[in-house]
């Protein structure tokens, strides 16, 4: 499929990439194609950035059947524009599609529209240090029907945002409280999906965890309450006597790009990891006998977030003395490296645009 490129007469100024907050500025072009039942996807066009014209019966609004992805642009030092693993974002969003009763999406159709859209707005991706591009693929339902069924016409859309740090903290440590109220998937659900329900329901527990001065709340798994999930927007990562720990894949957590490139980073390291079931008790335990040497979170957004505390039912225990561990920084540093090419990429893992 062709895409059709309609280059914006007005572009906007860039922002000044110092200030840059996390999702709040966009380029000036986005990507858009359609589905239709019995026409499968059959457009795509790259237009100025700018307002949908949609009708209010649209599915998505109604039922949330939408997914969406999240991935980064870097510029490296020699200007090169790299992406970091971009086909698992890709096949991640047809799995999320597959469950959420969306239609397929061509991985490489969607790879060759990102690298487009990239190379059209390619000077937006910021140089300074820590900035990036983040890439916000998403599809939705597009019908117009109020009966519950699966939509017959979709739209999948990128998006583009020039980002600083995603928590105001940066590589600071971040403070964590578990919820025991509120839970965010259970198994058979859709927690493994970036499914945009995930989102709104894990909204309340952030609030609460905000109103209560934390940066996020951890959840905990939705049946027996007792083991540990994922953060919402990172999944998280235990350094527990010696052993690098974090939560299995159990069908109701996030299965993190860069999840999977800790591990892989870790076990490089020769550093034993296992990915296992966590439960608060072990954690607390662990804290308390000196045993949990460090925590720390892992995203596309947050990259690496090293966790300062943890806290569980008012009662707030501090890791690695509200620091930043020597595992969470070396990983910090060897993935940013490896992202925005100052590194050498041992995995293959960076894919430039050309
Ligand atoms: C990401 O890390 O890309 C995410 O999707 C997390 C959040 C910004 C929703």
């Amino acid at each position: 499929m062709d895409i059709n490129i309609q280059p914006t007469q007005n572009p906007k100024p860039r922002p000044d990439p110092e200030t840059l907050e996390f999702g709040r500025k966009f380029t000036d072009h986005m990507f858009i194609a359609e589905y239709e039942e019995g026409k499968g996807w059959y457009r795509a066009d790259i237009l100025p950035y700018g307002p949908l014209k949609l009708e209010p019966s649209i599915m998505a609004l109604h039922y949330a059947q939408s997914v969406f992805e999240g991935l980064k642009c870097y510029r490296a030092a020699d200007g090169r524009l790299l992406l970091f693993r971009p086909e698992m974002n890709f096949k991640r969003m047809n799995r999320s599609n597959e469950r959420l009763c969306i239609p397929y999406i061509d991985e490489d159709f969607a790879l060759h529209a990102l690298m487009e859209l990239i190379k059209t707005d390619g000077d937006w991706v910021p140089s300074l240090d820590g900035t990036s591009l983040y890439i916000r693929p998403f599809v939705f339902a597009s019908e117009c029907a109020l009966g519950v069924h699966p939509s017959r016409r979709y739209k999948f859309m990128i998006i583009l945002s020039p980002v600083g740090a995603y928590y105001k903290e940066g590589l600071n440590p971040v403070k964590i409280v578990i919820e025991d109220e509120y839970v965010r998937s259970v198994r058979g659900g859709i927690g493994f999906t970036k499914g945009s329900a995930n989102y709104a329901i894990s909204l309340k527990g952030q609030e609460k965890a905000q109103a209560n001065g934390f940066t996020q709340a951890l959840w905990l798994d939705g049946v027996e309450r007792r083991y540990i999930e994922e953060v919402g927007t990172m999944n998280v990562f235990f350094k527990i006597n010696g052993e690098v720990v974090t939560p299995m894949l159990s069908g109701s957590i996030l299965p993190g790009v860069t999840r999977d490139s800790v591990i892989q980073l870790v076990k490089r390291k020769s550093i034993p990891l296992s990915e296992r079931r966590v439960s608060v008790d072990e954690l607390l335990e662990a804290q308390e006998s000196g045993l949990l040497e460090e925590a720390f979170g892992s995203g596309t957004a947050a990259v690496i977030s090293p966790i300062g505390s943890l806290s569980w039912k008012g009662r707030e225990r501090i890791i690695a003395g509200a620091g930043i561990g020597e595992l969470s920084r070396g990983l910090y540093d060897q993935l940013t490296g490896i992202q925005y090419g100052r590194l050498p990429d041992p995995f293959g893992w960076v894919r430039e645009v050309v």
